[in-house]
């Protein structure tokens, strides 16, 4: 083997091996860290510091990296949202988005809400330095809109039945078990008869090579997502709290879902 290609097979090993560490670091290890340090009594110790930290969230945050880590489809999965918010009636109605997410997602949902006539547009997430990002982000209009709220997914400040549309991108998977049926039990109350919950998540892949590597990334980085293959079926989880009727779209072989769920009227 020529002694170019053996040079180019290390350095993309050593590379990878470099991000897979760091990113370990900052997510379960990080984790690991804390429960060795007993410091898992505040509402946001499972937040990993790669959404905490201004600096990692800083470091982060680019287009193609956050699309990369979802396998390419991201920019298909925030047109899915956003289609469906275009076709809904928002006049003069609040929207709210549950959690900030890296990328282009909270600009696009904003200004699609906008666009389709909503009034104001809520941003709610746990972690200050990620509602000071995200806000950043937002100009013009979209900003004059939003508001910002430090505020828990599972204990919202938000009026019953307030919102017309709420979307939840990937937050779910990052919730302890308990918390999972919380956040949906939430987004329930706040949500309005007839209005849809836009709910964006990872789905268990059709094929088993997918599903193997899958499941070995959930194990290493992310193991309360797993959870949602089975135990934690999002569907089911809406199903058992009542009151919605879903639909669920999956994308890239099963690897991905958006479950719009509607309450009733
Ligand atoms: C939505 S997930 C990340 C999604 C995805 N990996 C991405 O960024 O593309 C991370 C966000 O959820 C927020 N978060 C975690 N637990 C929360 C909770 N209980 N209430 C509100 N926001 C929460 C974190 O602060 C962070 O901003």
């Amino acid at each position: 083997m020529e002694t170019w290609v053996i040079y180019l097979f290390v350095a993309v090993l050593a590379l990878l091996t470099v991000t897979g560490l760091f990113l370990f670091t900052v997510t379960r290890g990080a984790m690991v860290v804390r429960r060795y340090l007993s410091d898992t009594h505040t509402d946001a110790a499972h937040v990993y510091p790669i959404y905490s930290n201004m600096r990692l969230i800083r470091l982060i945050d680019f287009q193609p990296i956050i699309s990369a880590i979802l396998l390419f489809q991201y920019h298909r999965l925030v047109s899915a949202i956003v289609e469906g918010l275009h076709n809904l009636e928002l006049r003069g109605q609040k929207v709210l988005i549950t959690s900030c997410a890296f990328g282009n997602v909270i600009p696009r949902v904003v200004s699609a809400a906008i666009e389709t006539g909503a009034d104001k547009v809520m941003i709610a997430d746990i972690i200050r330095n990620e509602l000071a990002h995200t806000e950043s982000k937002l100009l013009g209009a979209a900003h004059a809109r939003t508001e910002m709220l430090e505020q828990n997914a599972v204990n919202l400040k938000v009026a019953s039945e307030s919102v017309a549309a709420n979307v939840i991108f990937f937050l779910l998977h990052e919730l302890p078990h308990s918390l999972k049926i919380e956040a949906l039990r939430e987004a329930g109350r706040v949500t309005q008869p007839g209005g849809k919950i836009f709910l964006a998540e990872f789905h268990r892949p059709e094929r088993w090579v997918l599903r193997a590597l899958s499941w070995t990334y959930f194990k290493v980085f992310e193991p309360l997502g797993l959870a949602l293959w089975d135990t934690h079926d999002p569907v089911m989880l809406i199903d058992e709290i009542g009151g919605f009727t879903c639909e669920r779209h999956t994308y890239s072989c099963g690897n991905f879902q958006i479950i719009v769920a509607t309450k009733s009227r």
